[in-house]
């Protein structure tokens, strides 16, 4: 318990707002996207006869399907631009990967003791656990990097070091017991207020500053070790870590691959090729592909653009729908990027922000390999991407995009996955996520009329339906009337609107089971539900003024994920269970935890949901749950560790011998008023000298697992 007892914290400032966020978080995650208008104005409330709405799909498909399947070629010339693998060792990790999906016959029983609510300034975990800090900010990534030093701050330093903030984490193993493995993060976002001394606004930041911050957005590739037999992973500190590596927002070079590479809207002056994009950014979750590789979702890439407020006609509507500020709103506010960097200034770079809202593939086991930005699987506020295996080999990747009112998609790839540990099939399977066809999900309710907004179960007392994935791209053509290939893939929200997806509360990380093959999607809230004009409660986000969040299942029929037809059900709907709008799976509501706004899900070797919260608007600091979803104990959710004040719990990451879990701890201290000077957070040092933007773990102990 290195660091669980600490003071009460320091209230610098109690600015939250409605949904449970602090007002800085929402400054510098999302660019206060709930202050913005819903950018979903579509009118395309569910209307009824998905049969039929399939139907006429299909038949688009068939006078559609004469164009040919565009094949990215990008990948092909990434692994011939590359060593096929340059370490000294063959690339391991693949089948560790794979056996992920291959632990069904464990039972792994939830037996903690569950951490209470609370608001303190420290990691709580339950008795019987342990955690440590694995890295945090400014930690040396690069060989040869410097020390952090936060009064010291340099761009050639911090392009050597972790990023900022950190929301996905994956920890894939280099042998098999996992006694080294690779752990891959994000750097979604950073908050200047916190990082720079003496901060006093954007405006006067020094471009170096800016370029620092730019720099502290991507991911990082670190090499981790075990320590002894336990479940501690500590940062491996000497030798040659040849995956070691930062992707930055400033200078890594991204490939676009897919139909819309190479296509007029993605070309830029500095690009006339319209593949060769500088820089990731506000990468929030992700997922690892069944052949080892890191999959990342570009999410509020929106409220680093300026210039969108000259716009007009299409390209301001479209700005509009991405969340792109077209009235200049918080001038004051934005993130000043262009200060440093034109691109970021549309009336000179029109295109640019078409280059990101992407899924980004990244193989972090080939060093110096280029990452990828893949436009089949399209262009939105992407939270994360998952991928199942299909019975047939096929890739599906599921998807949320985050924003009140917007929707679900899958991508099911036209390729198979070769599930060989060969260089030939690696080299196959980096191309799998170039082609195929990407989906919306429209969904159909069972009790639609008796649903009254308040969380009360209808008569048949499930929260329920059956859906529909309704194509827009198929074939390598455009299923969307009046839209093209390219523009659905790159305006792929407005693709959404024209097919009547349904509005969703946010949708967040999406994640298949492996166990149980059904997909969970976390919507974390949208207080903006049946307020105003705004879409009233249905079915699937059935509650008004939904601040609390809910939990998705998807069924696929038939167990065919490249199908089109699903069943869907909702499994927990958050909040304080003494609040009669709760629901725990018909679990005994005295025996759980309160829950508030999930985010990320993920799942244990025996096929338990584990869920992340961000932004609890019941008043405690956010956490980890985790429930079984089978049997007499399905629906028992229970926390299993909290972080500090004014933090985010992301990740989190199950290791196989599920004896460690990993969460993100993001944004600790992140409190309106708070500054190095006047921390809100001091954890885990007791003081602000390091900001504890870190990776922790924590051991499971041995009954747990077993
Ligand atoms: Fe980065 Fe949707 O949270
Ligand atoms: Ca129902
Ligand atoms: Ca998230």
């Amino acid at each position: 318990m290195t660091d669980q007892i600490r003071r009460q914290l320091p209230i610098v400032g109690v600015a939250k707002v409605s949904h449970g966020r602090d007002r800085m978080t929402c400054l510098y995650r999302c660019g206060n996207a709930c202050d913005h208008a819903v950018p979903n104005g579509s009118d395309n409330q569910y209307f009824g006869d998905l049969v039929k709405n399939e139907v006429t799909r299909r038949g688009v498909l068939r006078t559609g399907a004469v164009a040919g399947v565009a094949l990215g070629l990008g990948g092909a010339g990434v692994l011939s631009a590359t060593p096929a693998f340059a370490a000294t060792e063959p690339p391991p990790a693949l089948p560790l990967v794979e056996d992920f999906s291959a632990m069904t016959e464990q039972t792994t029983n939830l037996t903690f003791k569950a951490v209470a609510p609370n608001r303190v300034d420290a990691l709580v975990v339950p008795n019987g656990y342990d955690h440590s800090v694995v890295i945090r900010w400014g930690d040396p990534v690069v060989p040869g990097a410097p020390e952090f030093d936060v009064r010291n701050q340099s761009l050639a330093a911090q392009l050597k070091q972790f990023g900022y903030n950190n929301d996905f984490v994956a920890v894939l193993p280099l042998d098999k017991k996992a006694n080294r493995a690779l752990l891959v993060c994000n750097h979604e976002y950073t908050n200047e207020d916190l990082m720079f001394p003496n901060f006093v606004s954007q405006d006067a930041l020094t471009v170096e500053q800016i370029k620092i911050a730019i720099a502290a957005h991507g991911m990082s590739v670190v090499e981790i070790e075990r320590v002894g037999k336990t479940g501690q992973y500590v940062l491996v500190k000497s030798g040659s870590r040849p995956y070691n590596r930062r992707l930055t927002a400033l200078q890594t070079h991204f490939r676009l691959t897919g139909p819309a590479a190479g296509t007029a809207l993605l070309k830029t002056a500095a690009d006339p090729t319209g593949t060769d994009v500088i820089g990731t950014m506000n990468n929030c979750a992700g997922g690892v592909t069944p052949w080892g590789t890191i999959l990342s979702g570009e999410e509020n890439f929106n409220q680093y653009f300026v210039g969108a407020e000259t716009s007009t006609g299409d390209a301001k509507a479209r700005f509009n729908r991405y969340g792109i500020d077209t009235v200049n709103r918080y001038p004051s506010g934005s993130r000043k990027w262009e200060r440093a960097d034109e691109r970021f200034d549309l009336t000179k770079n029109p295109n640019e922000a078409n280059r990101f809202g992407w899924v980004v593939e990244f193989d972090p086991f080939t060093p110096g390999s280029t990452p990828r930005k893949h436009t089949a699987m399209g262009r939105l506020k992407h939270e994360g991407a998952n991928i199942i295996k299909s019975r047939d080999a096929k890739a599906v990747a599921y998807m949320g995009d985050d924003e009140r009112f917007d929707y679900l998609y899958k991508f099911v790839s036209d390729k198979k996955v070769d599930g060989r540990n060969t260089p030939e099939a690696r080299k196959h399977n980096l191309t799998v996520l170039e082609s195929g066809t990407l989906y919306v999900a429209k969904l159909g309710y069972t009790s639609a009329t008796e649903i009254d907004g308040s969380g009360k179960l209808p008569t048949d007392g499930a929260f329920n339906g059956t859906g529909t994935w309704i194509p827009l791209v198929k074939g390598g053509a455009s299923m969307v009337d009046g839209m093209t290939v390219d523009e659905v893939l790159v305006f792929t929200r407005l693709a959404g609107d024209k097919v009547g997806a349904t509005k969703m509360d946010r949708p967040e990380d999406v994640e298949p089971n492996l166990v149980n093959r059904k997909i969970y999607a976390a919507l974390t809230n949208n207080t903006n539900r049946g307020v105003g004009s705004n879409p009233a409660a249905d079915e699937a986000n059935p509650r008004n003024a939904n601040k609390h969040g809910h939990i998705l299942e998807i069924t696929e029929d038939n167990d065919d994920h490249t199908g089109t037809t699903f069943t869907w059900r909702v499994p927990f709907v958050c909040g304080d269970p003494t609040d009669p709008a709760t629901y725990f799976m018909g679990y005994d509501k005295t025996k759980v935890s309160p829950i508030s706004c999930p985010d990320n899900v993920a799942f244990d070797g025996a096929g338990n949901l584990w869920i992340s919260t961000d932004g609890n608007a019941l008043g405690s600091n956010d956490g980890l749950f985790a429930t079984p979803l089978e049997g007499p104990e399905a629906g028992h959710l229970k926390q299993f560790l909290s972080v500090p004040y004014g933090a985010e719990t992301c990740g989190p990451w199950i290791t196989d011998d599920n004896k460690s879990v990993f969460v993100a701890v993001q944004h600790p201290g992140e409190i309106s008023g708070a500054s190095v000077a006047n921390p809100a957070s001091n954890w885990p040092d007791g003081d602000f000298a390091k900001p504890g933007i870190a990776v922790t773990w924590s051991v499971w102990n041995k009954n747990i697992g077993a």
